[in-house]
């Protein structure tokens, strides 16, 4: 795209509470900036969903939110303490959540792992997003033995081969490798590892790792580098995924993407409100950012989505961190706006350094 781009993006972004519209303003303001540069614009508007909504609109999922968002070309979400999230992507069918984990070379040492253990690491987990035990039948209710809640964790054969088949694309444009988690021991009615073979014959080249997920966390931990492509459901793609977390320095940095069949995503970090920091500018928007070269990569605008990459890579190998990564010895501690300023800045000296090859 780049030069020849020229697109108008209209995205919507819902900030939600806590550090949500801390990291989303910043993450919009190097947006802005990156858009600027390539030529491209964007427009923002802004949708509620939870506690706020909830006060505004008397509903965590307001309709006049699902009205904004349709038709645009993407979702920014901050994060929400309570309700409205999984409505919002159930309403838009975003079942396939991608939740790359990979490893920045200037932050090996703040991985929970010793550095060697996570070098390289390049881990896309895939998870299963608007079924499984999130949405399956549930209640509270009671019996003569007493009052129980109940989950149900149920899928349709065909929502696991839909993200089996998005699982087996990714896996094959990356190293060829797809683990499939799953806890057919202990719950042998939902055969993922039966019904993503069948998908597998369509994808000849990649090579099939059903592994129980409790075996999958313990290894995740050990030997992380030995993973490709993980494919999970919704629950234990949510639990595998925050493993993340820790493997790569903080959650603060992991962003992921949800997409429907048309393509259309929500773009969000994987961490939560973080009420214990929320308010004070110290929040670490790199997650939300990283939610945001997804949506770039998504749309196509690939150098954009480059230009960013690189130069956060650059600020964090300057040694600049966020609360989040305890800053230590030579590194220097930084809040949220001066992150973002470093960026601003970054993005603009490679714009000129590039400017001036061309003209050289
Ligand atoms: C996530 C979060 C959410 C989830 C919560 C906030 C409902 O943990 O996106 O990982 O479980 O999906
Ligand atoms: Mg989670």
């Amino acid at each position: 795209m780049g030069f020849l781009s020229n697109h108008n993006y209209r995205i919507v972004a819902i900030p939600g509470e806590g550090i949500g519209p801390e990291v989303v303003e910043a993450s919009l303001k190097i947006l802005q900036h990156v858009a600027q540069i390539e030529r491209f614009t964007l427009q923002v508007d802004y949708g509620w969903l939870g506690a706020t909504a909830f006060e505004q609109f008397g509903s965590y999922f307001p309709e006049a939110t699902a009205q904004l968002c349709d038709g645009a070309d993407g979702i920014v979400f901050g994060a929400v303490s309570q309700g409205g999230l999984l409505e919002l992507r159930k309403h838009f069918d975003f079942f396939c959540n991608l939740r790359p984990i990979a490893s920045v070379n200037s932050l090996l040492h703040k991985s929970s792992l010793r550095p060697e253990k996570v070098q390289g690491l390049d881990i896309l987990i895939i998870r299963e997003l608007v079924s499984g035990i999130y949405f399956g039948p549930s209640g509270r209710s009671s019996d003569d033995q007493g009052t129980y809640g109940y989950h149900t964790m149920r899928y349709y054969d065909e929502e696991i081969r839909r993200i089996a088949r998005k699982a087996l694309q990714q896996a094959q444009n990356r190293r060829g490798l797809l683990t499939v988690a799953h806890k057919e021991n202990a719950l042998p009615h939902l055969p993922w590892t039966r019904l993503v073979r069948e998908e597998a014959r369509q994808f000849p080249d990649v090579v099939i790792e059903p592994m129980l997920v409790d075996n999958l966390a313990m290894l995740m931990v050990l030997n992380p580098q030995q993973f490709d492509v993980i494919l999970a459901g919704n629950l234990f793609g949510d639990i595998l995924s925050d493993i993340g977390g820790a493997l790569v320095g903080s959650i603060g940095l992991l962003g992921s993407a949800s997409l429907n069949a048309d393509g259309f995503g929500l773009y969000e970090a994987i961490h939560g409100t973080a009420p214990d920091i929320a308010g004070l500018g110290i929040a670490n928007p790199l997650g939300t950012l990283g939610a945001c070269v997804l949506m770039l990569q998504q749309w196509g605008e690939v150098q954009a989505a480059q230009r960013i990459i690189k130069a956060q890579d650059r600020i964090l190998a300057k040694g600049y961190r966020t609360a989040d990564l305890s800053p230590q010895g030579e590194e220097i501690l930084v809040n949220t706006e001066t992150l973002v300023d470093l960026l601003i800045e970054e993005l603009s000296i490679g714009q000129y350094s590039e400017l001036g090859a061309i003209y050289a």
